[in-house]
């Protein structure tokens, strides 16, 4: 079974024929409606959407990527309040009963770290994972990485600014586990306060594999020499009550607006994952260097390759 659930399990040889077949969806959406022939890779294949925690662009681009290639998708949102986990079910009772209903593959995301797995351990069809707490978001590195690539054209030697909550965002830990797997030579910077500051453990990741990267808490050192400027919201959700108006403050202090915007190189990209707060500027939208919308887009295009490619016979 061809499970999804961390960066690290991606090589180049996989993202060059993903990102191959996602720019072939995307070429074909590039064509008027009445000129573009409908595709039926995955026709009446079943996708279910497992979401434990709010979202619209993951949910929908799986979904929509889903329908796009023929399949039929059923979705549960907000299962934490609808799904029967509320009674007291347990995630692994809820796979295992959601796969003997014979779905093709199961796409989940989950506030605990690791949910993924456990679902991957008792699940009867490939399980995707679209997020599990602070942990993971592969889908999203393919998207980011993919995003890499059709706009700047290449994915080596790369370096990369990180900035915002390096500590809980997983699409950091997923992006950053995954340049470092499929890309040659990236150098970071992570831009954050201290208490933000990149989780130990992708730190770890980076140290075993002698990878260059530098912290720190300015912008004005980061963003000049950077090629991609990858910024991110604090996670606030993840935090205590008592302390999400400090971070939010944080928020203020590290935003992307005219100014920053000017210490940029002028071919950089600038993405992000969304949603955003204030830690980017609509100010900057305009810009075409601002690629988060292209980003989102794309990441439509990828989960369409991704599922042809889980769901290959
Ligand atoms: C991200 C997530 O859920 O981790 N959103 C997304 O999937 N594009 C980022 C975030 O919530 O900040």
């Amino acid at each position: 079974m061809r499970h999804i659930l961390r960066s690290q399990q991606f090589d180049r040889p996989f993202l060059d024929k993903l990102f191959q077949r996602a720019g072939e969806h995307r070429q074909r959406f590039a064509k008027p409606r009445r000129r573009r022939s409908p595709i039926y890779s995955l026709q009446g294949r079943i996708l279910v959407n497992l979401f434990w925690e709010p979202s619209t662009r993951t949910r929908l681009s799986f979904a929509l990527a889903g329908l796009h290639i023929g399949m039929k998708v059923e979705t549960t949102e907000n299962a934490e309040e609808f799904s029967s986990t509320v009674k007291g079910g347990s995630l692994e009772d809820e796979i295992h009963v959601v796969s003997s209903y014979h779905p093709d593959v199961i796409v989940i995301r989950h506030k605990s770290e690791g949910a993924a797995e456990r679902a991957a351990a008792v699940s009867q069809v490939p399980i995707i994972n679209a997020g599990d707490g602070a942990g993971e978001h592969p889908t999203q590195a393919l998207t980011d990485l993919c995003t890499v690539l059709w706009e700047k054209g290449y994915l080596d030697g790369l370096r990369v600014a990180i900035g915002g909550d390096l500590a809980k965002g997983r699409t950091v830990h997923s992006l950053v586990r995954s340049l470092v797997n499929c890309c040659e030579d990236p150098k970071f910077a992570f831009v954050s306060p201290p208490s933000l500051h990149l989780k130990e453990d992708t730190k770890a990741y980076l140290r075993e594999r002698g990878v260059c990267f530098s912290e720190t808490e300015s912008m004005r050192e980061a963003l000049p020499s950077a090629d991609v400027v990858y910024w991110t919201r604090v996670q606030l959700e993840r935090y205590p009550v008592e302390e999400r108006q400090q971070y939010e403050d944080l928020t203020r202090q590290y935003a992307i607006g005219i100014k920053e915007l000017e210490l940029m190189r002028d071919d950089a990209v600038l993405m992000h994952p969304l949603p955003r707060n204030e830690e980017v500027s609509p100010d900057v939208d305009a810009d075409p260097r601002a690629a988060y919308f292209r980003q989102a887009e794309y990441g439509m295009y990828v989960r369409m390759a991704l599922l042809e490619w889980v769901l290959e016979e």
